[in-house]
Formats: C-alpha cells, structure tokens, sequence
C-alpha cells in the first residue's frame, strides 16, 4: 500500500539543502541498517540540533525488510520528538539503480531518492534519472542524480581521471532531467580504501577545482559528495588489535570535508566510519567479555561510539550542528 512521506513524520531535502547552502554547512546523510545504528544517528543528530538525511541502499532494504524500514524511519522521527527537538528528517534512497526501485520506494513512504546512473551513457542517464525525476516529482519527493563515477581503489591514474565528473555535461544534465540534487565525483571513493598511499605519505587532494568549475556552471544548486567517510584511524586500530585485518585503510582527510561543506556540498554521504566504530566497539568488547553471549552486552558500547562519532562529524566536520 503506497504511503505519503508525510504520514511518518518525514520531509523532503529541498528546504534542508536551501538553508544549508546560505548556511555554508553540509546535511550529514548517514546511512542505516539496523535498529542501533538508527538510534545512535537519531540521538546524536537531536542532541546537536541538526538535520539529518537517513540514508538506506538498496541492500539495507533487502537486509532490514522493505516494509520494516518504513515504519522504523517512523520511528526515527516520533524518537526525535520525544527526545524535545523536532529536527528535520529525510528518508533517503541511496544509489537508486533503476527506475522501478526508485519508484518502490517513493510508494513506500521515502521522501528523497537517489537514481544512479552514472554508469549509462550521458543520454541514457539522463533519460532514466529524467523518468524518476517525473514520477517522483508527483509526489513532491526529492530527486539525486549522479554524473561522473566515483573512482575504485585498484583504478590507475588514467582511469581514475576519466571517472570525475566533466563540469561541461553538469548544466544540461541538471536541465534537462530536472534533479534537485547532484552527486560529483571529485576523487572519492566508497569503502575503507580509498586511497593507496606508503607509511608517511599524505593522500591526494580532492579535485576541488572540479568543484568550484561544477559550482560556477550551478550557481545556487545543491551538490553531493558521496565516499566521505575519514576512515578515523581509531577505529582501523581498534580493529587490528583485536584479531580485524584491515591493511592499508585511508579515508578522506576531516579538512578537506569541513572545506567542501562550506561549498555548494550540501549532502555528505558516511557509512564505512559507522560500520568502522561499530565493529571496533563490538570486537573489543567481545574480546574483553570472551564469556558474553547478550547481544546488548556488546551492542550497547557500539551504540554509544556511534553516537559520538556522529556529533563529531555534525559538530566539526560537516557544520550542520545547531542548525535544525
Ligand atoms: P563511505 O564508504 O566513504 O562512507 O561512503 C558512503 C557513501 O557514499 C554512500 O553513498
């Protein structure tokens, strides 16, 4: 049964990403899984006053359950609410892969989806990102589209240069499909390596004059910055003293994120610091308690990290603190 965003307490980014470009600041997008995860992003974003765009992929759905998700965004916001502060909150489709799954979800109560399809020809995302723009629109949900490919780890230099977004196709994309956002890629990645870099050397700048060309072409419209996560070294080491085995994790340094958050970045996309903290917390504390068995034994210390490592990046990085 199709269900309107607003019945489960939610809004659109429109009016979030309005404010956060005046504001120079960024809306943080996290995303969730789980009911631990949802709770540490709630409380953390009420605690600091700041707006939030939850984010579910199209595997979170098919991991939590289509219809469970719905209700537990629902439940994201009456938390909010009782908590004494009704911040903002988005229900967000992330990497949205075709037009039937965009739709599904704008039927299922989200109120900002995401189309991807940055890995189809120019025409061809525009043509795709366009019908998703129209259904959506209906609805007054929101709409994110993508140009340019956010680089892997193992692509060389070349390759990499041909993935960031080319400013010269983002003012015809942006007209003719009609998105209300758009995600670029200017040399971040998604995952825990990011980068490839020897013991003492820093990590490449991001391309923020593909930025600033992209921002000159957009005037005033809001842009996204997905594979954000710092992949906080805390968190990386915790995991190897712990019998984890992650060689080799950089993420994007905290500066250059506050930098672009003070751009026209209005949404920041962070899911590896969170599955980081999580499994630090889970893997020390089981370590610690080899003889605990009670899920909320060891759920609860992931819980609180999580909290905190969200009203950091709201408070420092992203500047979205105190403006819900
Ligand atoms: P990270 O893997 O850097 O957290 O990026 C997440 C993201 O961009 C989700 O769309």
């Amino acid at each position: 049964m199709a269900v309107s965003y607003r019945e489960l307490g939610l809004v659109n980014t429109r009016e979030m990403f309005k404010k956060a470009m005046e504001g120079k600041y960024a809306v943080p997008a996290y995303n969730f899984n789980n009911l631990e995860q949802l709770q540490a992003i709630v409380t953390a974003c009420v605690q600091t006053k700041s707006p939030l765009i939850l984010q579910v992929s199209k595997g979170a759905r098919e991991y939590a359950n289509a219809t469970m998700l719905r209700y537990m965004a629902m439940g994201a916001t009456a938390l909010a609410k009782e908590m004494g502060c009704e911040i903002p909150i988005a229900l967000h489709l992330d990497h949205g892969d075709t037009f039937e799954t965009c739709k599904d979800c704008v039927d299922f109560g989200f109120s900002s989806v995401m189309i991807d399809g940055s890995h189809h020809s120019f025409e061809d995302n525009i043509a795709v990102t366009k019908k998703v723009v129209e259904y959506a629109h209906q609805f007054d949900v929101t709409v994110e589209g993508e140009l340019g490919v956010l680089a892997g780890i193992e692509d060389d230099v070349s390759a990499e240069k041909s993935h960031y977004t080319n400013p010269d196709e983002v003012e015809e994309f942006v007209k003719r499909t009609g998105v209300d956002s758009l995600a670029i890629s200017i040399g971040t990645s998604h995952g825990a390596y990011k980068f490839k870099v020897k013991p003492g050397e820093s990590v490449p700048p991001l391309r923020f004059d593909i930025l600033e060309e992209c921002e000159k072409r957009l005037p005033g419209f809001p842009i996204v910055l997905h594979g954000a996560s710092s992949v906080v070294p805390k968190y990386v080491e915790i995991i190897n003293n712990y019998g984890g085995k992650l060689d080799g994790a950089v993420g994007i340094p905290e500066e250059q994120l506050r930098k672009a958050a003070e751009s026209a970045v209005c949404k920041i996309n962070i899911d590896s610091d969170g599955r980081l903290a999580f499994t630090a917390m889970i893997r020390e504390t089981l370590a610690k308690h080899p003889d605990e068995f009670d899920p909320r034994k060891y759920l609860k210390p992931a819980r609180t990290e999580l909290i905190e490592l969200y009203k950091h990046k709201n408070l420092n990085v992203l500047g979205s603190a105190g403006k819900a």
